[in-house]
């Protein structure tokens, strides 16, 4: 089905399940269009502004969008979150409202709360991009991790994918296997400490559609990499452990065994690629960064692309008011 871009304009991107197998591959192909012709996309944008509220971390998310906004020619507000009135007790709903009043056409927003990017979508009238909320869903990421897979494959269905680590609380891997419970043939091999497995509200929708999955612990890694095409590492999320000595003491048991090194990858296809959503920290081996398999720089750099090509869908048509 061919989706026309009016199809996109001033929607919201919540959540991946929002967006059709068909629409993702509209976003995909313009981003590949994006990073082969850059110089046709350079003043798109002109007239145009973003504000990206940034309630929580972040360096990739947060500069691809700023860059992909300038390369475009549009405009960024400057708002940092630890400077603004929120730490003088404003709600997160009033700040809304104030940055609406300063005419963005689009919010971009990742704040710790599950639900956030859904409650600002409600409260605001300009399209609003999740950037990622709590554990939710991380749609724009899971968007590069399928151009990603893509560009390693030249496909995505009938992808044998590991989703290795924090299955609990990454919402990379929440979003990712939804989406890739829409293509034919995938195989999801879920990797990860007891502690933190996918939770079961996922698995039953994996299950509702129909995707091949299995789970394993750390100590089977060795005996399905094998088998994988993709291995998709994820960080232990430090930030989302009960605060205190307990989740201390359970974030330290979890990371001593969860660390990949290079033996761990002598039965791993040649052609196996590693990706990550980064930042990493402990979680792979160093000298793992200076080998072909490592991939996680390029799908890092991806994220410019895919974030160019959403910017466009949603803002690129509309006219100033
Ligand atoms: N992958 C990702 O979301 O990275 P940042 O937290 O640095 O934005």
């Amino acid at each position: 089905m061919e989706i026309k871009k009016e199809d996109f304009i001033e929607r919201d991107i919540i959540s991946v399940d929002s967006l059709s197998v068909d629409e993702v591959k509209s976003v995909l192909d313009l981003a590949k269009d994006i990073e082969m012709n850059s110089d046709v996309f350079s003043n798109v944008l002109n007239g145009k502004m973003m504000a990206p509220l940034f309630f929580e971390n972040s360096t990739r998310t947060s500069s691809s969008f700023q860059a992909a906004m300038l390369q475009l020619g549009g405009k960024v507000l400057d708002f940092d979150a630890d400077r603004s009135s929120l730490k003088k007790g404003e709600t997160l709903r009033d700040t809304l409202k104030t940055i609406q009043g300063y005419r963005p056409d689009v919010v971009v927003i990742r704040h710790n709360k599950d639900g956030s990017a859904k409650f600002a979508a409600d409260v605001l009238k300009p399209c609003v991009i999740n950037a990622g909320d709590g554990q939710n869903q991380h749609p724009t990421q899971t968007l590069l991790d399928l151009y990603t897979i893509k560009e390693i494959r030249k496909e995505i269905d009938g992808v044998k994918i590991i989703l290795a680590g924090d299955l609990k609380y990454g919402r990379t891997v929440h979003s990712l296997a939804l989406a890739l419970a829409k293509y034919p043939d995938c195989h999801l091999y879920l990797v990860s400490p007891e502690s933190l497995k996918m939770p079961q509200v996922f698995l039953n929708l994996l299950s509702k559609a129909g995707c091949s999955f299995s789970e394993h612990d750390l100590e089977e890694f060795e005996n399905i990499i094998s088998e994988a095409d993709i291995l998709y590492m994820t960080r232990v999320q430090r930030e989302r452990f009960p605060e205190g000595l307990e989740g201390e003491q359970a974030y330290g048991d979890v990371t001593k065994k969860y660390c990949l090194k290079l033996d761990m990858l002598k039965k791993a296809k040649p052609e196996l690629k590693i990706m990550h959503p980064l930042p990493k920290v402990n979680e792979i081996q160093d000298e793992i960064d200076d080998t072909e398999f490592a991939y996680y720089f390029k799908q890092a750099e991806n994220g410019l692309y895919i974030r160019k090509a959403l910017l466009v869908l949603l803002i690129g048509g509309r006219k100033n008011e």
